[in-house]
């Protein structure tokens, strides 16, 4: 079977078998069957960099509900296999807040726990009550509260000590009725509601802001191959930080503690000269250079290649290491 249709990147490789995942009732014991198969949810975070691969899970669980609810909060359930912008629409037509600022996020409900998913300045950690938790070994499901996922930016108990260890087949949020915090402090969203004469946006706004600049920067997958961000946000401490300004004074910096700061890959990118630079059939995204893309037909090792590059003449001229972002499989 061929995963192109299902990796967003475009890759061409096979699958032996493949096995879809769509009542959550069934899921134990395929995954019991298949202890070694390979989970693609959304399949836009991966970079599929093998030609063959054994059997693929592929997960189609649905549902989204409601649990509990009082006058201020509403707890939501969503099965794993739910795509995480139609929850998102969801919540926001039935006045549920939260999710707006990860509006668009391609992708699964099952996968945004694994890398904790965030964009304009809200994380999934903050809108995550917990999620069930089916771990091979024990050949049963628990409850894992937000608590123990152990968080970090782009980061998780899931990419670590409990990778592979397990599949998460329901998430549940904790979002606000009534009376909603809004997030309008990450600068382009903020500069994008000033220019639209926006003072008190509500989620929806929120929402239809956020979909608007991703859009006007990002590709979309279904027309030019891409994962989103492909490397992480690189933290660097603030002495080093320091040393790099007094040659490049205008480096771009987010404080992350008293300590560190998070320097925007993209603008190392796009000083080391590969803004929109294209070799055959990947390149970088001409509008934001962190964004590797497919033009079609392109190869992983033709998307590795270009990734050694990047990372290669970013270590030579900052010192800095890029680190993926995208899960190479
Ligand atoms: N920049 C440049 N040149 C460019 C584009 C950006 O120098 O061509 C610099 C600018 O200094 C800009 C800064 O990068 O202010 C930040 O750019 P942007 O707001 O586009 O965000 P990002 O840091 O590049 C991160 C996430 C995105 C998320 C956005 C918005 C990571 C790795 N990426 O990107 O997440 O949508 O913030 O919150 O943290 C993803 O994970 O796949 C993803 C798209």
């Amino acid at each position: 079977v061929s995963l192109k249709p299902f990796n967003t990147f475009g890759l061409q490789a096979m699958a032996r078998k493949l096995v879809v995942l769509e009542d959550p009732m069934d899921a134990p014991a395929a995954l019991e069957q298949y202890p070694d198969g390979m989970i693609i949810g959304g399949g836009s975070n991966i970079l599929l960099s093998q030609d063959n691969y054994d059997v693929v899970l592929l997960n189609r669980i649905k549902g989204i509900q409601v649990i509990e609810e009082n006058t201020d909060h509403v707890l939501v359930a969503a099965g794993s296999g739910v795509i995480w912008h139609e929850l998102v629409l969801w919540a926001i037509a039935q006045g549920y807040g939260g999710l707006e600022n990860l509006s668009l996020i391609p992708g699964t409900v099952g996968a945004a726990p694994i890398q904790n998913i965030g964009a304009y300045g809200v994380e999934l950690k903050d809108v995550l009550e917990g999620l069930n938790y089916y771990m091979y070994e024990q050949a049963r499901s628990s409850y894992v509260a937000v608590e123990h996922c152990q968080f970090g930016y782009r980061d998780s108990i899931f990419k670590n000590e409990w990778k592979n260890k397990g599949f998460i087949s329901e998430v549940f949020f904790r979002l606000t009725r009534g009376q909603h915090y809004i997030n309008s402090d990450y600068k382009a969203l903020k500069n994008y509601l000033e220019d639209k004469d926006i003072a008190h946006p509500s989620i929806r706004q929120i929402s239809n802001a956020v979909i608007a600049i991703r859009q006007s920067k990002l590709p979309d997958w279904n027309k030019i191959g891409n994962a989103g961000s492909f490397f992480k946000n690189p933290v660097i401490k603030d002495s080093f930080f320091e040393s790099l300004k007094m040659d490049y004074p205008g480096i771009p910096s987010y404080p992350v503690n008293d300590r560190l700061k998070k320097i925007p890959a993209a603008w190392l990118i796009q000083e080391a000269g590969f803004k929109g630079i294209r070799f055959g059939s990947v390149g970088t995204y001409p509008l934001q250079p962190l964004v590797l893309v497919n033009y079609g037909g392109a190869s992983a090792s033709d998307l590795l290649h270009l990734k050694d590059t990047i990372q290669s003449a970013v270590l030579d001229i900052f010192g800095i290491e890029l680190t993926p972002e995208v899960t190479i499989l």
